[in-house]
């Protein structure tokens, strides 16, 4: 069995990726002396090397890497190595340009960037099976090798390709998981617009059409595109467990959900030993350690609440978003620490030394070109002097209050055209709910829909548009157990093909809603509704509103105007021995919080308004005992009640009743017991 931690590794991770090949091999002892005087533990190496690992076709050159893996390893740095198989070199695409990939209007990609590759190419696989077999063979129990990096980021930038093999090859995939063409025939609903196959010889990838395509078809391409991905991870995987038994191999997530949508992490978390992660703020005026909470939490979830590892994110700003500000003082460390508080084993960057040539020499690094005598320098040593110190936390699990759904395949159909409304988006509303939790000081778990749900005293569900029957039973069973649950609309609408489910809407969540929507009304830009309470209060709604009918659900705001004034806007329904919750307008956040300040009651959650807003408290627990997190985002002195006293281990003071988290600072207390 793979190990599930990088091998030899007796601190958390702390480091980033290496790309020496970049600089002469002096500056390469510079390297290992600064990540001695950082703390250094491990780096990534050979992510692009291709080029120079075999710089002809099957001639190959691992002197330098020889030489780089002895002197990380005279240096106790660990080695997380790369397959290099994101970048295959210039002569391969000479050889085989269709292994370039097309577009869905049928451009095809040119060499000269990275990560431009069709899945499907036969010689592509083959070239990527020998280099990381020659890889595997040469360093597969090398003393330096902590786990392996398989390629980078799959589905970053490309994750679908349009091409004739790729069409061979969904066909190929279609028969698989359909048997008949008259099974996809159903499946898709193909007796619309006269779309019927009468084999698979007929059937394309989604192209460029006059108009709208089939949904279930770009729906079934999206799942199509994500396995071919995973079968060419899985490939390399096994090479690397044959070849180098025991060593843990990873390939790095970007799950925060903005950054890359084409991957179905649920299926990629059961395939991987250690599920890590890369991260990068997105400055887009919203609070970006927010945004950062919930990509750790989904990695977590991902990672079936088993420690993870941050793998990269920056030290300052990144060179690819339009405006690319600079960290603030103390904002790195408080972003490394918050990965770590939500269960990574440490903290890696991209990238360890600033490159000065090619397209992200304006991205930051551990060793900017200023070299030593910079702020973020220091920054980083100070850093590793404190993850220094956390090593104790190793293996603990960080602690949920609630439940989130959310499933990639459910964001991929609502993302399809021709819905009722282009404003509605569902990562907008799992932000919102997210946003709105955090600021309730709860840490939240991420579930897939047909996951069990029974340790949650409450489960949100933010936007589930595709929602299978089963996961519609799994909802109602929860709350028929006593769960509470909480509902956005445009949820449980469709089935795993996008068809609507038999009867009327939410098909598969009627029952446990006690109710039924006869109509969607989206609202027109700046439209905007009155949503009033029993007791008067009143919130406001727009993007979105529905002609509610309760089915055995009581009413609890009502619209005061629109076209749906008089109709339910948020109803509760007794199940058994829970409580479920929907709301059919999109509320501010002020809506939010008080539907779910109403839903916590009901789920018998202690609020924590004993803590001030942006202190982020989080714990993570284990065999060597209770941690607490306290991450100070804003810029007053706080103080976080403990209920036990402990060990501060950054500061190593002894600290009781109120533990003081100055302006920007993070604590973390070992708590007693
Ligand atoms: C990541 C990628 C790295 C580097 C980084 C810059 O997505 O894996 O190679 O490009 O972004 O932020």
């Amino acid at each position: 069995m793979p190990e599930t931690t990088p091998r030899g590794l007796t601190r958390l991770a702390f480091g980033g990726d290496y790309n020496p090949e970049q600089w002469p091999e002096s500056v390469w002892h510079e390297d290992v002396r600064l990540m001695r005087e950082a703390g250094v533990t491990m780096v990534s190496v050979g992510i692009f090397s291709w080029a120079l690992l075999e710089p002809t076709p099957g001639a190959y050159d691992f002197g330098w890497l020889d030489r780089l893996l002895g002197l990380l390893h005279d240096n106790g740095v660990r080695v997380d190595l790369g397959t290099p198989t994101v970048a295959p070199p210039a002569w391969f695409y000479r050889t085989h340009p269709e292994a370039l990939p097309v577009t869905a209007e049928g451009v095809r990609y040119e060499f000269g960037s990275r990560a431009a590759i069709c899945h499907s190419n036969a010689d592509y696989r083959a070239a990527a099976a020998t280099i990381t077999t020659r890889l595997a063979e040469r360093y597969g129990d090398h003393p330096a090798l902590a786990m392996w990096h398989v390629h980078n980021e799959y589905g970053v930038p490309v994750s679908a390709c349009y091409c004739d093999s790729c069409a061979a090859h969904f066909r190929r995939w279609l028969e698989t998981t359909y048997g008949t063409v008259d099974a996809v025939n159903d499946a898709w609903g193909t007796a619309f617009w006269g779309q019927r196959y009468a084999d698979f010889g007929q059937i394309n990838p989604p192209r460029l059409t006059p108009t709208v395509g089939n949904p279930a078809q770009a729906l079934d391409y999206k799942r199509f595109a994500d396995a071919t991905m995973r079968e060419n991870f899985v490939m390399e995987r096994d090479i690397l467990h044959r070849l180098s038994p025991g060593v843990p191999v990873t390939t790095n997530f970007m799950t925060a959900l903005s950054q890359c949508d084409s991957v179905d992490y649920w299926a990629w978390g059961r395939e991987v030993d250690i599920v890590t992660n890369d991260h990068y703020l997105i400055t887009d005026g919203r609070r970006t350690h927010v945004n950062l909470a919930m990509a750790a939490d989904l990695t977590r979830s991902v990672a079936g609440g088993a420690p993870w590892l941050l793998l990269e994110h920056s030290t300052s700003g990144v060179n690819w978003q339009p405006r690319n500000p600079a960290k603030a003082p103390g904002q790195m460390a408080r972003n490394s620490l918050g990965h770590v508080a939500r269960g990574s084993e440490g903290a890696m960057f991209f990238q360890w030394r600033q490159s000065r040539r090619g397209a992200e020499k304006f991205h930051s690094a551990m060793v900017p070109h200023g070299g030593t005598e910079t702020r973020v320098w220091r920054e980083v040593v100070e850093l590793g002097s404190c993850l220094g110190s956390l090593a104790q936390i190793r293996g603990t699990r960080t602690e949920a209050d609630v439940a989130m759904l959310w499933d990639w395949h459910s964001w991929w159909a609502q993302s399809l055209a021709w819905r009722p409304s282009e404003d509605h988006d569902a990562r907008e509303r799992a932000d919102a709910f997210y946003e709105t939790l955090y600021d309730r000081h709860l840490t939240v778990d991420f579930a897939h829909p047909e996951a069990d749900l029974s340790s949650y005293p409450l489960v949100v569900v933010p936007a589930l548009y595709l929602m299978t029957r089963a996961a519609g039973d799994n909802l109602r069973a929860y709350v028929e157990n006593g769960g509470t649950l909480v509902v956005s609309y445009f949820s449980g609408i469709v089935d795993e093909h996008d068809a609507v489910h038999e009867g009327s809407c939410p098909g598969a969540l009627r029952d446990v809603l006690g109710l039924t929507v006869e109509e969607f009304s989206p609202l027109l830009p700046g439209e905007r509704v009155r949503v009033t309470g029993p007791d008067g209060s009143e919130l406001g709604g727009d993007v979105w509103t529905e002609f509610v009918v309760p089915r055995g659900a009581e009413t609890v705001w009502t619209y005061a105007d629109g076209l749906t004034a008089g109709h339910p806007a948020v109803t509760r329904h007794r199940l058994g021995e829970g409580t479920a919750w929907y709301v059919s307008t999109r509320l501010g956040a002020d809506g939010l919080d008080a539907l779910l300040g109403r839903a916590i009651e009901d789920a018998r959650i202690a609020p924590r308004t004993d803590l001030p807003r942006d202190v982020e408290v989080v714990r993570r627990t284990g065999a060597s005992g209770s941690y607490l997190f306290a991450v100070n985002h804003t810029v007053t002195d706080a103080k976080v009640p403990l209920d036990t006293a402990g060990t501060e281990l950054l500061t190593g003071e002894r600290t009781a009743g109120r533990l003081p988290v100055p302006a920007g600072a993070v604590r973390v207390v070992r708590l007693d017991g």
